[in-house]
């Protein structure tokens, strides 16, 4: 039988790693589906057309080099405003959401379009300061020189950018836990998310 688990929430609020530990923890498969969305971006940015990118995306696509970038995030979340690339996407993340053993899906609109039935729907969020602080810590130590102010300005920019759109735009669906991780620690943050899914098992 599935169970779906959707996490959504703005960038840098903690999604991947929460979901990554819920994952694990209960032998679910993971999908990230901010990669999605990241591989069309960098498609788009080597000179591909936004829609032939998300149609054609393969699965070896969301293994490329350089998808963490911040240019390529910039990317994605031009390409997410796209009601069709959306919608190109829709299919490979249902069929990964609907696979036997459980599965958790992180992104923007998992609890609300693409499994508005999802057994569990969280919220992630943070303030965009502390999302900013933890993005750049982030990239110093993966050795791309930003500084904390630019962090700062592309959080507010894709925040803005995937709160303002009319496909899919972020926000909690009805029915979410909201988990704001502002002032907690990694291994809190997933302990209250574990709390969560384990009351809905
Ligand atoms: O989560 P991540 O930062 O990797 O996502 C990159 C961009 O992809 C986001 O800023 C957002 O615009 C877009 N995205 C989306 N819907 C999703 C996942 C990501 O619109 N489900």
């Amino acid at each position: 039988m599935s169970f779906t688990v959707a996490i959504d929430g703005p960038a840098a609020a903690g999604k991947g790693t929460i979901s990554r530990a819920v994952a694990d923890h209960f032998g679910f498969a993971h999908l990230d589906t901010g990669l999605l969305y990241r591989a069309v971006g960098k498609r788009v940015l080597d000179g591909e057309a936004a829609l032939d990118a998300a149609r054609g995306l393969v699965a070896e696509d969301l293994e490329a080099e350089g998808l963490r970038s911040p240019e390529v995030a910039q990317a994605a979340s031009r390409v997410a405003v796209d009601a069709d690339v959306r919608e190109a996407l829709v299919d490979f993340q249902r069929a990964f959401a609907m696979r036997s053993g459980g599965a958790v899906l992180d992104g923007r609109d998992i609890g609300t379009v693409i499994c508005p039935d999802a057994a569990v729907k969280l919220f992630v969020t943070a303030s965009p300061e502390v999302r900013a602080e933890r993005r750049y810590r982030e990239q110093v130590g993966n050795g791309h020189a930003a500084s904390y102010a630019e962090v700062l300005a592309d959080v507010r920019a894709r925040d803005e950018r995937d709160e303002s759109r009319a496909a899919a735009p972020l926000k909690p669906a009805p029915d979410a836990v909201t988990l704001d991780t502002s002032h907690l620690s990694i291994d809190e943050a997933v302990a209250a998310a574990l709390a969560v899914v384990t009351k809905a098992r």
